[in-house]
Parts: structure tokens; sequence; C-alpha cells
């Protein structure tokens, strides 16, 4: 349901909140606070003895409703604008390149991994030792696009992108999330 009031900020213990939509740089760096908090979990997944069903759905929801989106955020819509409006000193290609990397890699243990958590929600067996493994490996990937994302690519994107760009992305990250545009508001100044 949508909330009246201000976007709230700083948890990561739930979906990020849609209405920092409006401040689309805000919101991804709100996504990487959430992944941070899902990859703690995660981690502690694979290691914990037997799995808890909170847990299992809370991150399959998770897989299955957020990251993959987020990932689209960036590989469509961030990156290509960076790579329009960053100068050579910037080296953004070699940059996203390296978190190329490790998206590629997280993506090719979405299916794998969803499987497993499914198996084991519809059947209530254990995880496996390789399932396991590959939970941890996830997580890894999943942080390490993070830190070099919050450390180099939000304040590059913060400093390089025009407002009409900060305006596109809000428009095609709402629409990926299958929200309509928001009404122009009159210019205050
Ligand atoms: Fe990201």
């Amino acid at each position: 349901m949508k909330q009246s009031g201000p976007a709230r900020r700083g948890s990561g213990l739930s979906p990020t909140d849609p209405r920092l939509l409006a401040a689309p740089l805000d919101f991804i760096s709100e996504d990487h606070l959430r992944e941070r908090q899902i990859c703690a979990v995660i981690d502690a997944l694979a290691v914990a003895g037997p799995v808890d069903r909170q847990t299992a759905l809370g991150v399959l929801r998770f897989l299955n409703e957020e990251l993959n989106v987020h990932l689209r955020d960036e590989a469509e819509d961030l990156f290509p604008l960076l790579v329009r409006r960053c100068t050579a000193e910037d080296a953004i290609d070699r940059t996203i390149a390296r978190i190329r990397i490790e998206q590629d890699a997280a993506l090719r243990l979405l299916p794998p991994v969803r499987a497993s958590l499914a198996r084991c929600l519809d059947t209530g067996c254990d995880l496996p030792e390789d399932d396991r493994a590959m939970l941890i490996r996830l997580a890894a990937h999943v942080r390490r696009h993070l830190v070099v994302e919050n450390a180099i690519v939000l304040p590059i994107a913060r400093a390089r992108l025009t407002r009409a760009d900060i305006g596109l992305l809000s428009r095609h990250m709402r629409s990926r999330r299958g929200l309509p545009p928001v009404a122009k508001a009159p210019d205050a100044g």
C-alpha cells in the first residue's frame, strides 16, 4: 500500500521505499543498504543448522522481486547514462567492466539459488552443502558489486549526471516497477 509522508530511509530491513524513486541515486544507494543486510542474512542462512522457513522465504522474495530489478536499473539505465556523461579521466568504462563481472556472476547463480531455496521450502528438506556454498558465493558477488558502486559509481553519478538524466533515470525505474510517471510539479524557481 502506498504510504503518505516523507520517504523513509536507513534500515535496509524492508524493500526500498518507492517514494525514493523521485531521487533515483538515493534509491539505488538505499537498495545497496538493503542488499548489504540481505547478504548478511544469506551468509547466516548458509552456515545455520536447519533452515528457518521465514528467513529462506524472505531471501527468495528479495531475489525474485528486488535484486533482479536493481541490476536492470543499473545495467539498462545508470551505466549507459554514465558512459555518456563521464570524461576520460573518470575511467568509468573500466569500473563498469569490473562491476559487470560481479553482476554477471550473481545473475548466473540466481536460478540455481532460487531453485534450491524453493525446493527447501516445498519439501522441508535441508540445504545441501553445495547449495550452502552457492549462497555464500552469491552474497560475495552482490557485496563486491555494491562496494564498488558506493565508493566509485554513485559519487561520479552525482557529479556528472544532469537534471534531465536524473529525471530519465527516475522515469525508467518507476516504469520498471509498474509505476506511472509522476506529474511534473510547477517550477518553483
Ligand atoms: Fe547496485
